[in-house]
């Protein structure tokens, strides 16, 4: 079995990955909120929870390029009209006005907040569940805020990095009013398939967590948000998408991000067709 795509809105279907199927055979009496957990469905606002574990506000302007989308998942702005996102958050490719993107706050009931419709989705090409996790938005009309740049290039692939998004603040918790942030350590490819065996498909994912104790963590609604570092010049750049996890914030379970740079070219010609 392979993780399927979401459906952009409801019908909550729960999403059969091969985490999902190997996971069951290896912990069975780990229960319902841990199988939840690590699925790669998106949360919508209204469901139940497991943004941030471990995290703390962050200031309005802080990270200007976060979006949060209708679906239940996080975003950046790639360019002014169009968002960058995790394959799971969205259906598939085409024409698609169901999605709204919210920017420009960190609190997203506040009467200042953009919020601007969908007109195109383009998932990544042979996305079947198994990574590939990166999407794309075209928005109706650009917005005038700074976009995240992404790396193009393995050398950012190490160090601490940034995550932030409106998801849980818990496994199992709800969906955040504010944008929380957090720093997490990269985790070596051998340190994660270590958790994650053969489920983790190293030339495409990158991990980060604090191995050994946790704490800190992505979690269900962060999907699709950026993870991120400062570059050589002091630059914000995006490495990772947030993509998957066994629970959240769990000792021996890092997060598991999307490996931007390998998909960096790709993203790129992918953009330039919107
Ligand atoms: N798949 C989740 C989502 O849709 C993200 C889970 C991230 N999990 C983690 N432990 N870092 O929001």
């Amino acid at each position: 079995m392979t993780r399927t795509a979401q459906p952009p809105t409801k019908g909550s279907v729960l999403t059969v990955s091969k985490t999902f199927v190997r996971f069951v055979k290896r912990t069975l009496a780990t229960g319902a909120v841990a199988l939840a957990a690590l699925s790669l469905q998106p949360t919508t606002a209204s469901a139940s929870p497991t943004p941030v574990v471990g995290g703390t506000r962050a200031a309005q302007g802080e990270f200007p390029w976060m979006v949060r989308l209708s679906m239940g998942c996080g975003g950046a702005l790639y360019t002014q009209q169009i968002v960058l996102t995790a394959a799971h958050c969205v259906s598939g490719s085409g024409n698609n006005t169901s999605i709204t993107a919210t920017a420009g706050v960190v609190d997203l009931n506040s009467s200042s907040a953009i919020k601007v419709r969908s007109t195109k989705v383009l998932q990544a090409p042979g996305y079947n569940g198994s990574g590939k996790d990166w999407a794309l938005i075209k928005l109706a009309k650009p917005i005038n805020l700074p976009t995240l740049k992404i790396a193009d290039t393995t050398q950012y692939n190490n160090g601490t990095f940034t995550v932030a998004g409106w998801g849980a603040a818990r496994e199992g918790g709800p969906q955040q009013r504010y944008l929380l942030k957090a720093d997490v350590p990269f985790v070596s490819d051998a340190d994660c398939q270590a958790a994650y065996g053969n489920d983790l498909i190293p030339g495409e994912e990158i991990c980060a967590g604090i191995l050994g104790q946790g704490g800190v963590d992505t979690c269900q609604g962060d999907s699709g948000g950026p993870m991120f570092r400062r570059d050589a010049a002091g630059a914000w750049i995006q490495v990772g998408i947030v993509s998957w996890g066994i629970g959240c914030a769990r000792p021996d379970y890092p997060g598991v991000y999307t490996e931007v740079s390998t998909f960096a070219s790709q993203i790129r010609s992918a953009a330039s067709t919107l």
